[in-house]
Order: structure tokens, then sequence, then C-alpha cells
């Protein structure tokens, strides 16, 4: 939580070298960031070019009227942050360390179930980009590389996020996690934000059926699109190889989503997120996080942190926007656990409210597959770039000299939740 009583941050003379020149931008970079100046201009490039289907997948929410995802962005466009003038000179650094390692910035790609149809390679143009910029990267379980591929592309700033799998005492869940150790993932993620199968009806409307089948429709779809054709021959048809050890057939997305109504479903219960982090000697959080009375309940049972989240709108569109609830759970448990916050997240000013509302971190899943259906393999690095550009320019506008800084700048807050509501 902000603290009322700090005044602004006092500039030291280790805090720049003096008159750095800035970074050399190449003539590539420099377009890229004329051309698509936010996440909002990728969209529109990413409706144009991809199949409908690709689009309304990773696009659409849940409800009639997207209300979730609209939530969200006007929750957080409501939040306004005080500045302080009179000590900063140049965009600050935007580095962090998170669970004992250095990150370049406190965003990170949040995890995505099958982002290959989104764009086919999507994990691979992710893991890659993430690794080059130094900022978390969180596999999703049931991803088209497997775990031991990503740890490969991306040593530095894996994370692998995990589904519930319940059937034999968890023998394949908890074989995820044995895999995930030996690969050398830094945090291990536990979603909880999904307890049932929600309708998402944009989606339903695109022609992708429960349970999965590809129709003629949907290759028909596919054929619309040259990006996503060609990056389709490139990659392969997306499969959820990380299931192939446990499934006596192809891991189709067909077969994988049958497979997973038999095995898995649900959400992780605090017994079963107790065994899971007797298993995981790392930093392990639990995703989907809304009150603070399950925030305490992460803490007692010994987990490093938690995600706060409403699963980017894509559940129900009644749920509060995340970062609404953001400041009565960090003042709940900010002080002694790591809080990552996602769902709305388009900008590097939003990076900065999340963290000024006390968040650790902020998570964005939309956004980075907007830049892969606008710019294919390149978009993720350069939305990465748009994060990181305008958080430095944020933190300068409001006088921190450090992403830590956010939390002594003033907010107002209007949808908060207030300690009476919760
Ligand atoms: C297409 C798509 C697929 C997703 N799949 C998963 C998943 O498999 N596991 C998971 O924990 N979250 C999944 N999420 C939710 C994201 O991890 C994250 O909570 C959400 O996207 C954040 O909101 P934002 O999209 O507004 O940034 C998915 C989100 C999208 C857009």
């Amino acid at each position: 939580m902000p603290d009322e009583t700090t005044s602004s941050p006092q500039i030291t003379p280790d805090h720049y070298p003096a008159n750095a020149p800035p970074e050399p931008i190449s003539a590539e970079k420099l377009a890229l960031k004329r051309r698509y100046p936010t996440s909002f201009d990728l969209r529109a490039r990413a409706k144009r070019r991809l199949p409908n289907f690709a689009f309304e997948y990773i696009d659409g929410g849940a409800g009639a009227a997207d209300t979730g995802i609209n939530r969200n962005w006007a929750a957080l466009d409501a939040v306004e942050m005080l500045p302080r003038y009179g000590n900063v000179i140049a965009p600050p650094p935007t580095d962090i360390e998170l669970f004992g390692q250095p990150y370049s910035a406190p965003i990170g790609i949040a995890p995505i179930g099958g982002p290959g149809t989104g764009f086919p390679g999507a994990e691979t143009y992710f893991a890659r980009a993430a690794q080059a910029a130094k900022i978390p990267y969180t596999l999703g379980m049931l991803s088209a590389i497997t775990i031991e591929q990503a740890a490969q592309i991306a040593p530095d700033v894996l994370w692998l996020q995990l589904y519930r799998f319940a059937r034999n005492e968890h023998k394949i869940g908890l074989d995820l996690v044995r895999r995930a150790g030996d690969a050398g993932v830094k945090v291990l993620m536990l979603t909880c934000d999904t307890p049932v199968r929600t309708t998402r009806p944009r989606e339903t409307k695109s022609g992708i059926v429960n349970p999965f089948k590809l129709t003629n429709r949907l290759r028909m779809d596919a054929l619309s699109s040259l990006p996503w054709f060609l990056s389709l021959m490139r990659n392969g048809i997306p499969r959820f190889v990380n299931l192939r050890p446990y499934m006596d057939t192809d891991p189709s997305m067909e077969a994988a989503a049958k497979f997973m109504r038999t095995e898995g479903g649900g959400a992780f219960t605090w017994d079963e997120i107790a065994r899971y982090r007797d298993h995981w000697n790392g930093p392990m959080v639990l995703k989907g996080v809304m009150h603070p009375d399950d925030a305490e309940r992460v803490v007692s049972l010994g987990l490093d942190g938690m995600v706060v989240t409403n699963h980017g709108g894509r559940q129900i569109d009644a749920l509060p926007a995340s970062v609404d609830v953001l400041p009565s759970i960090a003042a709940a448990v900010g002080e002694k656990s790591t809080i990552i916050l996602d769902s709305g997240i388009r900008s590097g000013v939003d990076v900065a409210r999340a963290l000024a509302l006390g968040a650790d971190v902020a998570l964005s899943g939309k956004a980075f597959l907007w830049s892969l259906g606008a710019l294919g393999g390149r978009g993720p690095e350069h939305m990465i770039d748009l994060f990181k550009d305008d958080l430095a320019a944020t933190l300068g506008q409001l006088g921190c000299l450090a992403p830590a800084e956010l939390r002594t700048v003033k907010t107002r807050h209007p949808g908060a939740y207030t300690a009476d509501e919760l």
C-alpha cells in the first residue's frame, strides 16, 4: 500500500551515469514504435490479420458484451497517480528482483493455454522474447512445446502454470511438477481461477466448440489468413505435447480435450495446494486470489506469492476488476508475500498503477497475444519494448527513480473495495 507519510524520493549522484547517451535503437524498432505505439494498435492489426476464430479466441471474454474485460480496463483507467517533480532527469531503469532472481522489468507474460490457436508457434516466440528481454514467461501447461523445450529456450525466466489432474492421486500433476524441477523452472503457478468451465460467446460463435473439434468451418477460416497459415506450416499443427507421456494417443487438441475431461478438471482445493507445496522446493504461487482471506490462506500454506486475477474477464463477467481488490489484498499480505496482478494490463502506465497499489509485478495475456497476431514472431519483443519504455517514462513523470518507489506515490482509486465490503 502507498505509504501516506513518505515524501518524494531524493536523487543521489549514482542514480544515473552523468548525461548517459540514449540507448541506440535499430531502424526496424523505430519503425515499429512509430506504426504501433500502443497495444491497441497491435490489437487492431491482429483483428485484420488473424482468422476470425483465432482473434475471437484470444480477445473474447465472458458474457454477452465483454463486460468483465471492459471493467478491468475501466478500473485501471480510473486510477490516478500524483506526480512529484524536481528529482528525475531521465527515464529511470525498470529492473526488479523477484523470488531472488533479476528481471529487467516488473512485467511478465501470463500463462495462456493453447496460444497456438491464436498464432501457431506462440510458445516459442514468447519464450525467445522473454529470455532475450529477461522478463518472466509463464508457460501454460496446455502448450505446444514441452516444459523441457521451453526451459532450453528460456532457461533464466521460465515459470510453469499447472491445472488440476486429480486422478490416481495426482500422478500426472505431480509428475509435471517433477519435470518442472528437473528442467530448472523458476516458479510454479497453480491455477485456481477456473473452477468450472464457462461460456465465451464470441469464441462459440466463431466456431470453437466444447469439446474442441476441428471442423471444416475452422479449416476454411484458417486458410483465409496467410500469416497465420504460414506460421502453421512453419511450426506444425499445435498439439498438447506436455501430456504426451500420459496419453496413449497422439495429443491432438481434440484428444487432449477429452483426456483433460477424464483426468483433470475443477480447481485445486486447499488440501491439494498444501500437498503440491510439499513436492516443490522453489517459489510457488497460487493464481486466482480475489479476497484477502484467501490471500491469508495462501500465506499460511507456505506459498511464496499469489496472482490477483479475474482470469482476464474470461470466466464470468460479474467479477470485480482485479485491480479493485488489489489494495485490500496488499494491505492483508503485502508485507509477507509477493503479489502479482493481471487482468486488463495494456501499458506501462497500467503496470505502474498495479505497483502503486501494492503489486510487485504485473502479467499480461491479451496484449502479448495481440502482438503475435499483429506482427508474428517479432510481436512479443515489440510489446515488451512498449511496456518497458512506457513504464520508464511513467516512473520519470511521477518522480520515481525505480519501480519500488511507486509504492510512495499517492493514488486516487475510486473503484477500490473497502474493508466493509469484504
Ligand atoms: C487465450 C487465453 C488463454 C488463457 N489460458 C490460460 C491457461 O491455460 N491457464 C491460466 O492459468 N490462465 C489462462 N489465461 C488467463 C491469463 O493467464 C491471464 O489471467 C489473463 O489473460 C490476464 O488478463 P489480460 O488478458 O487482460 O492480460 C488465458 C487467457 C487468454 C487470453
